[in-house]
């Protein structure tokens, strides 16, 4: 069952900004571009490491971890691993497997950003 959570007033992120929210057991990561808010999971699906130290390219976040690249508006995977090479590659490959973001809807109620998930 899905619900709308709160995790702030609109000021809570500014315009390129990344912010990263914990709401219920949910990592979240909001983003705002062109006036308008998006939410993807805040956490790699490869190792888990949180994606908001990442490097955001046009509406494209890379991972600070391996280098995978994720799309901020559709979650999708644009690169998998990409600073890894050879045998580390390989191995590393089996610790997660290449998957999109979750997106998760956003409005904006009286000022409030709210979540669904
Ligand atoms: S943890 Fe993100 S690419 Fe490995």
């Amino acid at each position: 069952m899905t619900a709308w959570h709160e995790i702030g007033l609109v000021g809570v992120c500014t315009e390129g900004q990344l912010r990263e929210f914990k709401v219920s057991d949910q990592v979240v990561l909001l983003w705002c571009h062109d006036g308008e808010f998006h939410a993807v999971q805040g956490i790699c699906p490869h190792m888990k490491v949180h994606l908001a130290k990442g490097k955001v390219d046009g509406t494209v976040i890379t991972c600070p971890g391996h280098g995978s690249r994720f799309d901020l508006i559709t979650g999708e995977v644009v690169g998998w691993l990409e600073t890894l090479h050879g045998p580390a590659k390989a191995f590393l490959e089996r610790a997660g497997k290449r998957q999109n973001l979750v997106v998760y809807p956003v409005k904006v109620v009286d000022k409030r950003v709210m979540v669904q998930f």
